[in-house]
């Protein structure tokens, strides 16, 4: 171990066995992936499972993304569909998350799923998570690595500072390359966007060929990560904001403002990708620096922007 903390992990052989015999035990585990990081535990394991909620304080309701290695691994406990096979082809692995329907035969711990009929797939990217997915013999149930409501980790450290010693092992990958949540799709019947992410609708839609909605009714919660108090930074939030109020942390896009003090950019060459890989951390930063609110610009509403504004908007509302 290279690091100060006592439970931050460099990946190797070593650990890798460790966190292995830790999940075949029930445990649970912090890891990266290519989004965020992610609370991994057995999704066929029942105190996993519960332990996973315990430890997020996340509502009963909100049903778990589970991961796996490969398409074969994830046709024991969905029914496959021709959209899901395309998509899979196309994107996988990668940061979408494909909700199907659940199969009778399931091993899948019904907690997980919020006893759900349908089940949250996805296949990361992240070399570590692979490995790891590769020998454990069981699909785990991830949800971000952080407690109920907050800002998602995108670094090892951040999944310490939410969790600290409670867990046991957080292996370290350095920052999220993506930075924010995946896509997640409903192929339960006409696809679905349920929570935008950096693989967007368009894409999908010239890729399938058909039209895609977005999930929008507030008051209809499809999938529980789409609640309003979400992705709350802890401070007060205000989007669209044309003028610095002189006080609060200003985030925008590009470089007018360089070296202003109170003025944070999510990407100087208004790259939307490196936008959203930032967002989490630059909430972070301003929470540290001791900020009152944050002030958020306008930012462009297309590609990787959608999520921005789909994630900054809930955070505003908290
Ligand atoms: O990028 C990601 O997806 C990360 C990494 C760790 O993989 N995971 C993540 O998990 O963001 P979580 O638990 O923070 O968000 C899961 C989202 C929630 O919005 C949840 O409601 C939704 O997926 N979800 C899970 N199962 C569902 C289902 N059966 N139907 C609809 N939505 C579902
Ligand atoms: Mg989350």
């Amino acid at each position: 171990m290279k690091n100060s903390y006592s439970n931050i992990f460099t990946f190797n052989k070593k650990i890798l066995s460790k966190t292995i015999k830790s999940l075949k035990n029930g445990g649970v585990v912090g890891l990266p992936t290519e989004t965020v990081y992610g609370l991994g535990g057995n999704a066929y394991s029942k105190k996993a499972v519960r332990k996973i909620f315990q430890l997020k304080g996340r509502p009963q309701f909100n049903p778990l993304i589970i991961h796996y290695h490969n398409i074969k691994d994830a046709q024991n406990d969905v029914v496959s569909n021709k959209y899901f096979e395309k998509l899979y082809k196309l994107f996988c692995p990668g940061p979408i998350t494909f909700v199907l329907k659940r199969k009778n035969t399931s091993k899948i711990n019904r907690y997980a799923c919020a006893n759900l009929k349908t089940v949250a797939i996805r296949f990361p990217k992240n070399k570590i998570a692979k490995a790891i997915l590769k020998k454990t013999g069981f699909p785990l149930a991830m949800p971000s690595a952080n407690k109920s409501s907050n800002v998602s980790p995108v670094n090892s450290k951040d999944v310490h500072e939410e969790f600290n010693t409670k867990l046991k092992i957080i292996i370290d990958g350095g920052k999220c390359k993506v930075g924010i949540e995946s896509t997640v799709i409903d192929l339960t019947s006409n696809p679905k966007i349920l929570r935008p992410g950096v693989i967007d609708k368009k894409v999908i839609e010239n890729y399938l060929k058909i039209r895609i909605k977005t999930h929008k009714n507030k008051n209809k919660i499809l999938s529980p990560g789409m609640m309003r108090k979400h992705y709350s930074p802890g401070i007060p939030v205000v989007i669209n904001q044309k003028k610095h109020d002189g006080k609060s942390a200003y985030i925008y896009i590009g470089n007018k403002h360089k070296k202003r003090k109170d003025f944070f950019s999510l990407s100087k060459k208004n790259n939307l990708f490196l936008a959203a890989s930032n967002l989490y951390k630059i909430f972070r930063i301003i929470k540290k620096k001791g900020y009152k609110k944050i002030q958020i610009n306008k930012i462009p509403n297309f590609g990787a922007g959608i999520a921005i504004n789909d994630r900054i908007n809930r955070a505003s509302k908290f």
